[in-house]
């Protein structure tokens, strides 16, 4: 039985104050046993989101990281600034990076091996556009970004990946994938992960759905079987988060 994960993306939003004052809304009632709860927030919120969670479950994450160790890359942050301050997952991939950062599968490959080489636990994002969709090129669109993300990456290591699926239509649109939907394109990404690492190693990894997730919505894409929990945007910055933590 795999374990569910519910991140919260606050993209870029919140200063540290206000980070602060988020934390200590919800502490309290995502601090669960039953799932991982992870909170991926600014760079600059670290260090008070991590003062803040301490001694209780929430783990903290960033939404991205450089793939080099370090050296003349002004503006980067590199993986052992985050490990250090004990931060335990990277957002990597994110479809706003692709669109408005130039990520690309390449560089998201880069990454992914980084982030694993300095014991980080990368959640790998994909997910189509629009067009795509009606186009009929889903599966094999995402087929494909998994594959290129996931590159000469072992089996051993996969283990600890988490693939967020997020369809780029239903990102902030308030335009839910249905269940059925998600369900489709997650099962095909178990699909392709069998076929990289094996079955086994395939039904240990974790998939989240992304896109529009909310309270009235979580619990009937969380029951779906190859869904393992979500990544959250807007609805991790309200108090709703923690309906969407305690779906059931
Ligand atoms: P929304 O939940 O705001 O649609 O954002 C989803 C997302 O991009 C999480 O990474």
């Amino acid at each position: 039985m795999r374990k569910k994960i519910i991140a919260g993306n606050w993209k870029m939003n919140k200063t540290p104050n206000e980070a602060l004052a988020l934390c200590q809304s919800l502490k309290e009632q995502v601090n669960s046993q039953e799932v991982d709860v992870v909170f991926c927030v600014p760079f600059v919120d670290l260090y008070p989101v991590l003062e803040a969670v301490k001694g209780s479950s929430i783990a903290v994450g960033a939404q991205n990281m450089f793939y080099e160790d370090s050296g003349a890359f002004t503006g980067e942050i590199s993986p052992a600034m985050l490990t250090e301050m004990g931060v335990k997952y990277v957002i990597i991939g994110h479809s706003e990076r692709r669109q408005y950062f130039a990520e690309t599968d390449e560089t998201v490959n880069k990454k992914l091996k980084k982030a694993l080489e300095h014991g980080l636990i990368p959640i790998m994002c994909c997910g189509e556009t629009l067009e795509q969709r009606e186009q009929g090129i889903t599966i094999e669109f995402v087929r494909m970004q998994i594959k290129a993300g996931l590159q000469g990456i072992s089996k051993e290591k996969a283990e600890g990946i988490i693939i967020a699926y997020e369809p780029i239509w239903a990102i902030g649109t308030g335009k839910t994938a249905t269940a059925q939907q998600a369900q489709e394109v997650c099962q095909a990404i178990r699909q392709v992960l069998e076929e990289l690492f094996g079955a086994d190693t395939a039904q240990k990894m974790r998939i989240q759905y992304g896109g529009s997730v909310n309270e009235k919505n979580a619990a009937e894409l969380f029951a779906m079987p190859d869904i393992d929990g979500g990544l959250v945007g807007g609805a991790s910055l309200k108090p709703e988060f923690a309906q969407i933590v305690q779906y059931k």
